[in-house]
């Protein structure tokens, strides 16, 4: 029996996830800010056929609570077999560059609070010499562009941190798993015009666990983000400052 941690496991993306690891029967450990939803989600999740699932309220930003959370993940579960940093917002840029309040409380949302639960997960996983660590980043972190650099720049440096995580922790046999979805029709872009490239949370859930199952390092969700991100990559500056992306 796998057990399963999800942190921002009332996001779309992470309740998905948890239903086809539910469906598993596995043990599953919420973490989120919504205690009345966690309490929702978790009695759907045991009806899903999960063997356990156990809850705990955390704002990512309240960096002193982290180790609290983590101590009691570990102190009932035992050992994790996989953990998913799910957490997000997606916020105005204009806003962002308007007041330097709003932009760095995004970063911290986006980028800190990820990269201070790594820090602490790690040790732990580095302890138990297995599991897999799956860190939901975003294609938007692979370039910067001018209607949404805040959040791209948090999400590089969640896929840039977790890069060389995944080198030191490759050594005792635990693998990081960098998700770079691009759009998914969830509350987070409630607001946007869908098109061909938009994907549901199922289709990237599937993915999710199926690159965790194979051991994958980075994926790209649907796959067609990979070529289409190569190309935005390596658009040259001088082409890039006249566009707007
Ligand atoms: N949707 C996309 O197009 C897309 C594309 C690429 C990457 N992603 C990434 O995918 C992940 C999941 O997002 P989603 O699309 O599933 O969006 P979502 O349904 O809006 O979920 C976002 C989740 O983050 C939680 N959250 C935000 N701030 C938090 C905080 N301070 N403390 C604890 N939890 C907090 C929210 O909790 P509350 O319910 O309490 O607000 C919510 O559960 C995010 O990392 C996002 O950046 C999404």
């Amino acid at each position: 029996m796998q057990k399963v941690v999800i942190i921002g496991a009332t996001s779309a993306i992470a309740e998905a996830t948890a239903r086809l690891y539910a469906a598993r029967g596995a043990q599953l450990f919420l973490v989120a800010r919504n205690a009345a939803r966690l309490d929702d989600i978790s009695a759907d999740l045991r009806v899903r056929g999960s063997q356990d699932v156990f809850h705990a309220s955390l704002d990512v930003n309240d960096l002193h609570e982290h180790a609290r959370v983590i101590n009691q993940i570990w102190t009932t579960l035992g050992h994790v077999d996989v953990a998913l940093l799910a957490h997000g917002t997606l916020p105005d840029q204009v806003q962002c560059e308007t007041s330097v309040d709003v932009a760095m409380k995004e970063f911290a949302t986006n980028g800190t609070s990820t990269i201070a639960l790594l820090t602490a997960m790690a040790s732990r996983f580095e302890a138990q010499r297995k599991g897999v660590i799956a860190i939901i980043s975003s294609v938007a972190g692979d370039r910067g562009r001018q209607s949404n650099y805040l959040y791209g720049s948090a999400k590089a440096a969640v896929s840039a941190f977790a890069s060389g995580l995944r080198q030191r922790l490759s050594k005792v046999g635990v693998n990081v798993l960098t998700i770079k979805p691009g759009f998914v029709d969830t509350p987070m872009t409630r607001d946007f015009k869908k098109g061909a490239l938009w994907a549901k949370p199922d289709g990237i859930a599937h993915g999710i666990v199926r690159a965790a199952d194979r051991g994958r390092s980075v994926v790209y969700l649907p796959w067609f983000w990979l070529p289409i991100m190569l190309i935005i990559q390596h658009i040259p500056e001088f082409v890039f400052k006249r566009i707007k992306l």
